[in-house]
């Protein structure tokens, strides 16, 4: 909303959440997420044309266009658990949204939700006696975390689906406009409402499936003698498959792939397509199961037993320029670390908050401190679970003198440079090498 807000000096846009204590941080200097650049845009357009309120209703009456960008987050009860969306939030706003109105206004999904949600809003939002009409477009979002402004300057497409009726048209035609302000049109694509529901989940599938299909090879490859970075390297050559996303990993994290890709799952099997749900899940299970390897080959490594070591765990947020901790593969390790009885110190540049509410049940079990040199001393292993830069950048030399010998690095990111550590004296273990 900012971008937009940026490019659209003559739209007012609100932002509205019934959480005050994040739409005052919004009004701060102190914004409630970490995202690079995005401090700049907001400080650019707040107050001029956008605005931070706890005033749902007041805002929604206001409008001529609602984006819902609520939480769908998987359902943890009754049918579907575990799999399918929670769409709680989502059907309470547009009850919200019509209790309120009074007249017609444009509805669009920003949240990542099932195909066919849209039918089931809009036989919400117009099953009214007032008189008047809601249009219900999806918008999915495609930015990532840590490249948010960047992906949102220069999108690789915009998506909006419509109803393919005159009215769901025009509609789409004004979500268009204000997207063409900056983004050229040829990259603005507009579909039916169910290819765009579809398509971002299935972009995300695509995207977390070809992280789990190079994480497989990975186990491949640490029992032949190849290197997944040279064999990913190569195949990313070619242009049919593409060099991105194909970095093997201690494991894919974040709010949406695990999310997206059993809410894919769940859908398939609620239309009887047992197979094709199989296969989806399949890739959730090999995420699963490659964060379980990382730890198991720690362990391995250092004579079975872990029990009361000191490990140093670099990164805790789920990739690297966020503060996010959201499914992050860090947090399973520090957990499996517990479950051996060692002693984690974790590290990182910016979620050390997020991880000491994340591990809030066992804070007397781990340590926190945003200094790496701190953390590593005395340990007798560094688990890398972030690709932060910075651990890069660390004196290895410094990091070395003050471990436990003999010093193993386990780097879940392939970040480090293998053979300066081992001159250096380390043990060091890569994903899929
Ligand atoms: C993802 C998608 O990339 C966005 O396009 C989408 O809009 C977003 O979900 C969403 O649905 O909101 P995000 O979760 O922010 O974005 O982060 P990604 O960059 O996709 O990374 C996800 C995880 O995969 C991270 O843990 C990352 O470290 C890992 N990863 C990524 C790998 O392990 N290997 C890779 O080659 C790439």
């Amino acid at each position: 909303m900012s971008v937009i807000a940026e490019h659209a000096p003559d739209v007012k846009i609100t932002i509205v959440d019934i959480n005050a204590a994040r739409i005052e941080a919004w009004k701060s200097d102190n914004l409630p997420i970490y995202e690079p650049g995005l401090k700049d845009v907001v400080e650019k357009v707040r107050g001029k044309n956008l605005f931070f309120s706890t005033d749902v209703e007041g805002a929604i009456r206001e409008a001529d266009i609602v984006f819902v960008a609520v939480n769908t987050p998987t359902k943890t009860f009754g049918q579907g658990a575990g799999m399918a969306s929670d769409l709680q939030y989502w059907e309470k706003t547009a009850r919200n949204i019509l209790a309120v109105s009074d007249r017609s206004k444009i509805i669009v999904e920003k949240s990542t939700l099932p195909v066919r949600t849209a039918e089931a809003m809009a036989s919400i939002l117009n099953s009214n006696d007032k008189g008047i009409h809601f249009e219900i477009l999806s918008n999915p979002e495609f930015l990532a975390e840590g490249t948010a402004i960047r992906d949102l300057e220069e999108p690789d497409r915009v998506l909006i689906g419509s109803a393919q009726t005159p009215e769901g048209l025009a509609a789409c035609r004004e979500v268009v406009d204000l997207y063409a302000r900056w983004v050229p049109r040829e990259k603005i694509l507009t579909t039916n409402l169910w290819s765009s529901e579809l398509t971002k989940l299935t972009s995300n599938a695509f995207l977390a499936q070809r992280i789990s299909s190079i994480n497989s090879i990975s186990a491949l490859c640490e029992k032949t003698g190849a290197d997944v970075s040279e064999v990913a390297k190569v195949m990313g050559q070619d242009q049919r498959i593409g060099p991105h996303f194909l970095k093997a990993s201690v494991g894919f994290g974040g709010s949406c792939f695990r999310k997206d890709v059993l809410n894919l799952a769940y859908l398939c099997e609620h239309y009887g397509l047992h197979e094709v749900a199989c296969y989806w899940k399949s890739v959730v299970d090999m995420n699963e199961w490659q964060e379980k390897r990382f730890v198991l080959r720690m362990l391995e490594n250092m004579f079975n037993t872990i029990a009361s070591k000191r490990i140093a765990v670099f990164g805790f947020a789920f990739k690297a320029d966020t503060g996010d901790t959201r499914e992050s593969p860090a947090y399973y390790v520090v957990k499996e670390l517990l479950a051996e009885r060692a002693h984690p110190v974790i590290t990182d540049p910016k979620a050390i908050p997020e991880a000491k509410k994340d591990l809030a049940d066992v804070l007397d079990q781990v340590e926190f401190t945003e200094d790496p040199y701190e953390a590593a001393k005395g340990a007798h292993a560094i688990a890398l679970c972030t690709e932060w830069k910075d651990f890069k950048a660390l004196n290895w030399k410094k990091i070395y003198e003050g471990m436990e010998k003999p010093a193993f690095v386990f780097d879940g990111r392939n970040l480090l440079d293998a053979g300066k550590l081992k001159r250096l004296g380390f043990q060091v273990f890569q994903i899929g090498k």
